[in-house]
């Protein structure tokens, strides 16, 4: 089998969002299983230039565009041990700075769907399949339908998958609800015809998305956009696949981004994280009584001794909701957040849990970025404000180890999505031990089960999910895993955070899934 994707992202040369991820965690599991994969991607002068090995000029071919001939260097490279072919235009529409944001964001990434065609085409390569990667490759499904396959591109069939439905109905953009704003950097709404989407719809073979439930979402007017229509008339070849994580860049017994490693039979360097990490952005540690404990009796004996001392103490705190801070020491909670800061991620909502955290003694970090210039503004001067007390960092920039490092050193990590295609975070959060709160949306949904959700066995149950998108709701949830963490710190550190690191959210399954999709549409 040989497929080749199309996109506008990989990790860790080109990310923006978990598209990045997805294309190279996907890729990397295909290979594995003796799949020839490659990508083809733009080659943006602000790629990440260390990550790629074997960057070789292969020649140059001739675009058509705008009834002229744009002549494109075709490098090939090797990135993460994939095969990868990065397309240079001589107009200069990767020359930007910036991998989306520019006024002719339709245009660049048209061109890149055709240039992308044009260089299967006279390389003679044949793939199996082309996998397509939201709007800034879905031009390619009409294209290869309408023009390359009579140039010789005959053989391939295509797989379009949706990272996120926004976008798609310019009429729904122009009305003030929240969910419009899919904020790339630059990506303004309404600039981007919603054919595109529908063109990779009707001519790609199947159409998937990144999740079951935001599979089912997309139907209904909230979710859908506008795509609804569409994806109802063609429902016989739309499906959701869950994403996975890649477990070799995300994996904390290993990770060269950490100042101590753990797992979850070893996870005493977790501790560690959450105290280099504090130490970093200036916010005071305080030692739970546990590491005083260990660090006094050493590892093992200590245990049981320490089991009813916690349960003692626990015992004469029992004050339900109104809960004050802890008599037992269990260090301080730390919720993080890691997050474009989008009206997808539910911003009204982060920044209520945040408060709420604070106001229960528990320290906060944010990492995020925002595309949009007053949003980044407003929390920049959230984050002088906070800067200040030992209570919260909010650290504004792109900043991929400091997100390595949050989510090995967190407790806890806040995700009240209004929306969410799927979600990677709370995947990364669970390998390293931290406990996602979440909206029941999307791929959260599908992911993260309440810990006193009795439907599901106990090792499902992994994290604290709210529903809706009122305050008081995430309030809720906020309050009842600080609870959980200050009463039940044993049943916290010794139970759930091993079960959280021991659930597989690896490619493994979703990449078999995914070969089952490429080969019933091979027939
Ligand atoms: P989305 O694609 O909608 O942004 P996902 O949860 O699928 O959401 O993926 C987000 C990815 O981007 C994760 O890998 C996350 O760690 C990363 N990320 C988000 N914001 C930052 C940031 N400010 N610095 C570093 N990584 C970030
Ligand atoms: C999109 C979605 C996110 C998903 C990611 C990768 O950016 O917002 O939910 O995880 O794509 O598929």
């Amino acid at each position: 089998l040989h497929v080749v994707h199309i996109a506008a992202e990989m990790v860790p040369v080109a990310k923006v969002g978990g598209l990045g991820d997805v294309v190279t965690g996907l890729a990397k599991a295909h290979q594995q299983s003796g799949i020839l994969c490659e990508v083809v991607l733009p080659k943006y002068d602000i790629c990440d230039y260390a990550a790629v090995s074997d960057l070789r000029m292969l020649r140059v071919i001739d675009v058509a565009y705008d009834g002229r001939k744009v002549p494109t260097r075709v490098w090939s490279a090797v990135v993460e041990g994939l095969p990868v072919y990065l397309l240079e235009p001589e107009n200069g529409f990767f020359w930007r700075r910036r991998f989306y944001g520019a006024a002719d964001d339709l245009e660049r990434f048209m061109f890149f769907s055709r240039a992308a065609l044009e260089w299967l085409t006279v390389s003679g390569k044949q793939p199996d399949i082309i996998h397509l990667h939201d709007w800034s490759s879905a031009a390619v499904a009409p294209l290869l339908a309408e023009e390359y396959r009579g140039r010789g591109l005959s053989r391939p069939r295509c797989v379009f998958t949706i990272h996120n439905i926004v976008g798609l109905d310019p009429q729904r953009m122009a009305q003030p609800w929240h969910m419009l704003d899919d904020s790339r950097p630059g990506f303004t709404p309404g600039q981007h015809d919603c054919s595109l989407l529908r063109g990779a719809v009707v001519f790609s073979d199947r159409t998937t998305t990144v999740s079951p439930s935001y599979a089912r979402e997309v139907f209904t007017p909230d979710y859908g956009m506008g795509a609804q229509a569409i994806l109802s008339q063609h429902h016989y070849k739309f499906s959701g696949v869950l994403n996975g994580i890649d477990h070799e860049s995300w994996c904390p017994e290993h990770d060269p981004l950490l100042p101590a490693r753990f797992s979850a039979a070893s996870p005493s360097g977790k501790e560690t994280c959450k105290r280099r990490l504090l130490e970093e952005l200036g916010l005071p540690y305080t030692e739970p009584d546990w590491v005083l404990q260990q660090q006094r009796h050493g590892w093992g004996q200590q245990h049981h001794h320490h089991h009813q001392q916690q349960q003692h103490e626990g015992n004469g705190n029992g004050s339900g909701g109104q809960l004050q801070l802890p008599k037992v020491q269990t260090g301080r909670p730390l919720l993080v957040v890691v997050s474009r800061l989008t009206v997808q991620k539910g911003l009204p909502l982060i920044l209520h849990g945040i408060k709420t955290a604070i106001a229960r003694g528990a320290q906060v970090i944010v990492l995020g970025t925002a595309s949009e210039p007053e949003v980044q503004r407003q929390w920049e001067d959230m984050a002088r404000d906070y800067w200040r007390g030992g209570d919260a960092r909010l650290v504004l920039r792109y900043d991929e180890g400091l997100a390595h490092r949050i989510y090995a050193g967190a407790d806890m990590i806040l995700i009240p999505s209004f929306f969410e295609p799927c979600g990677l975070t709370q995947l990364i959060a669970l390998r390293y031990g931290t406990i996602p709160i979440v909206n029941h949306t999307g791929g959260l949904a599908d992911t993260v089960r309440d810990v006193a959700d009795n439907h599901v066995p106990e090792h499902e149950r992994n994290g604290f999910v709210f529903s809706g998108r009122e305050e008081h709701r995430v309030e809720a949830a906020v309050h009842r895993a600080l609870d959980a963490y200050y009463t039940g710190h044993d049943w916290w550190r010794r139970e759930l955070v091993p079960r959280a690191m021991q659930q597989d959210w690896s490619w493994s399954r979703s990449a078999q899934s995914y070969l089952d999709l490429y080969r019933s549409c091979l027939g």
